[in-house]
C-alpha cells in the first residue's frame, strides 16, 4: 500500500484537469490560455478557463470562472480543498491577486495551490499566497 498522501497525489490529477480545460480558453487578445481546476470537499473537481473581452477589463480569469462555476453547480456552501492552475504557454503563472481574494472566500488556509513556476510545478499553501485576505464576516 502506498504511503503517499492524497495531497501528493492531487497535483497530477488536478493539473491535468487544468491543462485540459485550458484548451477551451477564449483568449484571442493575449493568446495566453489558462485553465484552473478546483478540488471541492464534496469530492468533485470543477474547472474553468479564462474568457477575454475586447474591452480587456471585463476579462475573467480561469480561477474566477472555476469558482463561479462551482457555486452555480454545487451552491454557496462549497469548500475548496486544492487548486491547480495551468497554462498552455509554457510560462510561469500563479493566480493573480484578484483571483486570490476570490478564492479566499471558499478555501481553507492550508489548501495546496499548484501552479507553474519558473523552476517547474510549485505547490504552496493558500495562506502563503494571500496572507491577510480581506474578510467581512456575514452577520
Ligand atoms: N489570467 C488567468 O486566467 N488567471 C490568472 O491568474 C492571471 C491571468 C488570464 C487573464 C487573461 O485572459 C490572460 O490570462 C492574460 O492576462
Amino acid at each position: 500500500m502506498s504511503e503517499r498522501s492524497s495531497i501528493e497525489l492531487e497535483p497530477g490529477t488536478l493539473l491535468q484537469a487544468a491543462r485540459e480545460v485550458a484548451r477551451n480558453s477564449y483568449s484571442p487578445y493575449s493568446r495566453f490560455r489558462v485553465g484552473a481546476a478546483l478540488k471541492l470537499s464534496n469530492g468533485e473537481i470543477v474547472t474553468g478557463t479564462n474568457v477575454e473581452n475586447s474591452s480587456y477589463g471585463l476579462t475573467i480569469c480561469a480561477e474566477r470562472s472555476a469558482v463561479a462555476r462551482a457555486v452555480a453547480q454545487f451552491g454557496p456552501e462549497i469548500r475548496i480543498e486544492a487548486v491547480a492552475v495551468a497554462n498552455l504557454n509554457d510560462t510561469a503563472s500563479s493566480p493573480c491577486g484578484a483571483c486570490r481574494q476570490v478564492l479566499a472566500e471558499f478555501i481553507a488556509p492550508d489548501a495546496p495551490v499548484i501552479f507553474a513556476a519558473s523552476n517547474g510545478v510549485r505547490t504552496m499553501p493558500f495562506s502563503e499566497l494571500l496572507p491577510l485576505a480581506f474578510e467581512m464576516k456575514p452577520k
